[in-house]
């Protein structure tokens, strides 16, 4: 990470104090223009793609931390196989179009930084971290979702992932990234 000054920690969920609540949140909307307006919509999107992974303390939470204190970044996952938890039946593409490559890649996540934070390898630091867990963990792979096109690929693919599927969905594809991990080399 370019960033000498910015550390990776890995704090449980639930352990989060309410003053790094408030910084995942902001930079989840932020980074999420799409967001519904309206309550209870905007929640609801919110436990889709971050919430659940916090209320869990079997889920990684990983926040990328600069030198004043502040999250620059987070990164939330799973370790186990989505197809295989009631707790993502919500999510029909882990079961309809991507059953199989989940068995082999069952760890998976959503990072997001703030804008003033991107292009400094802070991402591809998170990722690494995760990694290592999800390898510590015991999983042979890692994946994650993202639509065709998107500027995002290209980090993903240089921190090593590959595409292996893709699902067509209203107006574009989403595209199944992945990466092997060696449980026994951690
Ligand atoms: C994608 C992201 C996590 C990468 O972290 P990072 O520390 O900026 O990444 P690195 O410095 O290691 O690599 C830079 C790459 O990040 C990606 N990136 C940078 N800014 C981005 C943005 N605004 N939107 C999407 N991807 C972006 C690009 O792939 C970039 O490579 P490029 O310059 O060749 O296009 C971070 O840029 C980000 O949070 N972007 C916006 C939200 C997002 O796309 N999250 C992922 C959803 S699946």
């Amino acid at each position: 990470m370019s960033e000498k000054t910015t550390k990776i920690l890995r704090i449980p969920g639930p352990e989060l104090p309410p003053h790094l609540l408030a910084q995942i949140d902001a930079i989840f909307f932020e980074t999420a223009p799409l967001a519904p307006q309206t309550q209870p919509e905007r929640e609801a999107f919110r436990q889709r793609w971050l919430g659940r992974y916090l209320a869990d303390r079997g889920d990684a939470v990983l926040l990328a931390i600069t030198a004043e204190g502040r999250v620059a970044g987070y990164l939330v996952g799973a370790l186990e196989n989505p197809a295989a938890q009631e707790r993502f039946a919500d999510i029909s593409y882990f079961r309809t179009h991507f059953a199989e490559l989940c068995r082999r890649f069952p760890a998976h996540l959503h990072i997001n930084l703030s804008e003033p934070w991107r292009n400094r390898g802070i991402g591809a630091a998170l990722v690494e971290a995760f990694a290592e867990v999800a390898a510590r963990a015991g999983a042979p792979g890692m994946h994650i979702v993202t639509g065709r096109g998107m500027r995002n690929v290209r980090f993903y693919e240089r921190c090593g992932f590959r595409e292996l599927g893709s699902a067509q969905r209203n107006g574009g594809a989403s595209v199944f990234l992945a990466r092997e991990l060696d449980p026994s080399a951690s």
